[in-house]
């Protein structure tokens, strides 16, 4: 069905055309003056400009022919020409019920049929997950479930960073520490064995050695990459130790993002685009595109209207070697050849912005995507402590993610157990603190604009008020217990059909129902998770106020009550969507 914005514009419109002026100038907005009307239209001022004439006449004009309109219970025209509206319950209620009624709340998905690619999470393999990862894989699960409520076919993609130097350190340290495994025999040519000659606990403890002494120790280092570079090359000994890391990461991993309540339909990785890089490198050669420059293979990329220098696009390093963007130029080329994506999304630290400005242009320039697939970078800020650096463990080391998700399951398991007037057993409360702390982690994330940095703070984010996860999920929880309590009572299952707002508050929680689809339609449009943050802070407040204005359960007028728990049943289908799209859940009490 329409958005509630757009039915409006369509009336405003129409009279802006019977007043003999453009229809575009009919465009409604949520009113930011709530205390003076719902909704307004500026057109009359461009249209004064347009025209030549005094707005404030073209705004009566307009307003004279919206007298009778279904849509508005008043139209107003104030100077200097602005259109305050406020909608007729009538038409609001009509357009609710529509709602209600529709099983996906009157979503207008998508029916094109597109796919759409999300590039996201981004973890490295051996490496512990830490909370430069924690962004992406928040902001990205989030868009593509926005995505998938939006109608398109959405595809996630981990993009493992499984093919780098991290793997050689480790097979390198390895084989200093254990020379005779039989992985180091290069006359070896029977089968290796199935059980990998380390523990997660020894590879967690192997890189960062690795890595440690590859920062002193050049001979290490050289070692190291002569590692990876035989590895790359098909080297069968580093390839059996690199499927065992590969075996024991990902399945680590896995438990990992299901705790963040995170999924992806693809466990690719770098080491999947290796095949695709030699035909690539080639077909840029062959087609002009790549040239050598001091040893390098290169593109350009550079445009006559870039303010500031973009450097051209390497493409193998002197020596032969792939980079960064040689893998992620050729996993373009796996996807379009799998997948055929009409838009790939790539969620990354915005520090990456040139290396992404550089590969899309490359992939553009060189036809190894087609121009009409879209390529976005949705580049996301850092995640900083109260100090305003880069957030750190008290210790000031770097902050292990299922560190950070204890830390906040205690402190919401403390937070809920010091209220002990609700019954809950200590399993329950395990587990209710555990689905709230996730709310309180992601929604203080994503109701940051994603590009924005922000202050990671424990006690803000898990408190019961203001704009966080869990005051969203408390007020879900407090309609779960009306409803819960009204059932107890002998409640009807059919509550049947809304009613018409009986007082300001509740006609303002209507309102707020109505801007559901346009919300979520904008918010994909613009890859903005922090817009449904905004929306359901805006709901959750509404539905406060109204709560407290209103004696739902001991009202009188069974008709009434009816109505007020059919909206109540309607608010909370709309915040479960919501939060389905950010990746939460609501308990049932807390
Ligand atoms: N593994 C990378 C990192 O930790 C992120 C990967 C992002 N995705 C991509 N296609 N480059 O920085």
């Amino acid at each position: 069905m329409k958005n509630l914005i757009d039915l409006l514009t369509e009336e405003v419109s129409k009279a802006f055309e019977e007043a003999g002026l453009d229809a575009e100038l009919g465009r409604v907005g949520v009113s930011n003056r709530p205390d003076l009307c719902e909704f307004q239209c500026n057109g009359a001022m461009a249209g004064a400009k347009k025209y030549h004439k005094n707005p404030f006449e073209i705004a009566e004009n307009v307003a004279a022919k919206l007298q009778d309109s279904k849509c508005f219970e008043s139209v107003e025209a104030v100077r200097p020409g602005f259109l305050n509206m406020k909608i007729a319950p009538a038409f609001l209620n009509d357009f609710l019920k529509e709602m209600n009624e529709s099983e996906v709340l009157g979503i207008e998905k998508n029916t094109d049929n597109k796919t759409i690619m999300v590039d996201y999470g981004g973890p490295n393999v051996a490496k512990p997950l830490h909370i430069g990862h924690l962004r992406s894989a928040i902001i990205g699960e989030s868009v593509k479930r926005m995505g998938r409520l939006m109608g398109y076919n959405m595809i996630g993609d981990v993009h493992l960073g499984d093919w780098g130097l991290q793997m050689g350190l480790i097979i390198t340290e390895l084989k200093n520490r254990k020379p005779d495994l039989v992985y180091f025999d290069e006359s070896y040519t029977g089968d290796y064995p199935e059980e990998a000659p380390f523990t997660l606990s020894e590879l967690e403890e192997i890189y960062p050695a690795a890595s440690a002494k590859s920062k002193e120790d050049e001979a290490f280092k050289a070692a190291a990459m002569d590692a990876t570079f035989k590895l790359q090359n098909g080297n069968r000994g580093y390839t059996a130790i690199w499927k065992h890391i590969m075996r024991i990461s990902v399945a680590d991993l896995k438990k990992n993002y299901e705790n963040l309540n995170v999924s992806f339909e693809l466990w690719k990785g770098e080491s999947d685009a290796d095949p695709y890089i030699g035909p690539m490198v080639e077909k840029m050669k062959k087609d002009g595109f790549a040239y050598e420059s001091q040893g390098a293979l290169v593109v350009d990329v550079n445009e006559e209207t870039d303010a500031k220098e973009v450097p051209p696009c390497m493409i193998l390093k002197s020596d032969g070697a792939a980079l960064y963007t040689t893998t992620d130029l050729a996993t373009i080329v796996e996807r379009v050849e799998d997948y055929d994506p009409d838009q790939i999304i790539y969620v990354v630290d915005k520090r990456q912005q040139l290396h992404f400005v550089q590969v899309f242009r490359a992939a553009k320039k060189t036809g190894i995507v087609p121009e009409s697939t879209k390529l976005s970078f949705l580049g996301f800020g850092t995640m900083n402590g109260k100090d305003g650096k880069p957030f750190k463990t008290r210790e000031g080391g770097v902050m292990r993610l299922e560190r950070l998700i204890s830390d906040v399951n205690d402190e919401m398991y403390r937070k809920m157990t010091e209220n002990d007037s609700i019954a809950l057993t200590e399993e329950e409360a395990k587990a209710t603190a555990r689905m709230v702390a996730l709310s309180a982690i992601k929604y203080g994330d994503l109701s940051n604009q994603a590009s924005k940095d922000y202050v990671f703070d424990i006690d803000k984010f898990t408190s019961f008020e203001g704009n966080t996860g869990p005051y969203i999920m408390y007020t879900m929880v407090r309609i779960k217990s009306i409803l819960r309590k009204y059932m107890e009572a002998g409640g009807k299952e059919d509550t049947g059909a809304l009613q018409m707002p009986e007082n300001a508050e509740e006609r303002a929680l209507m309102l707020r129902l109505a801007e559901y689809n346009a919300t979520m339609k904008n918010a994909f449009e613009e890859l903005a998770p922090h817009r449904i943050c905004a929306y359901i802070y805006e709901l959750a407040n509404c539905f406060n106020r109204f709560y407290h204005e209103t004696k739902i359960l001991s009202e009188e007028d069974e008709t009434k009550k009816c109505g007020w728990i059919t909206l109540l049943k309607f608010a909370l289908r709309v915040l479960e969507s919501c939060i389905e799209v950010l990746g939460m859940e609501a308990p049932e009490k807390m």
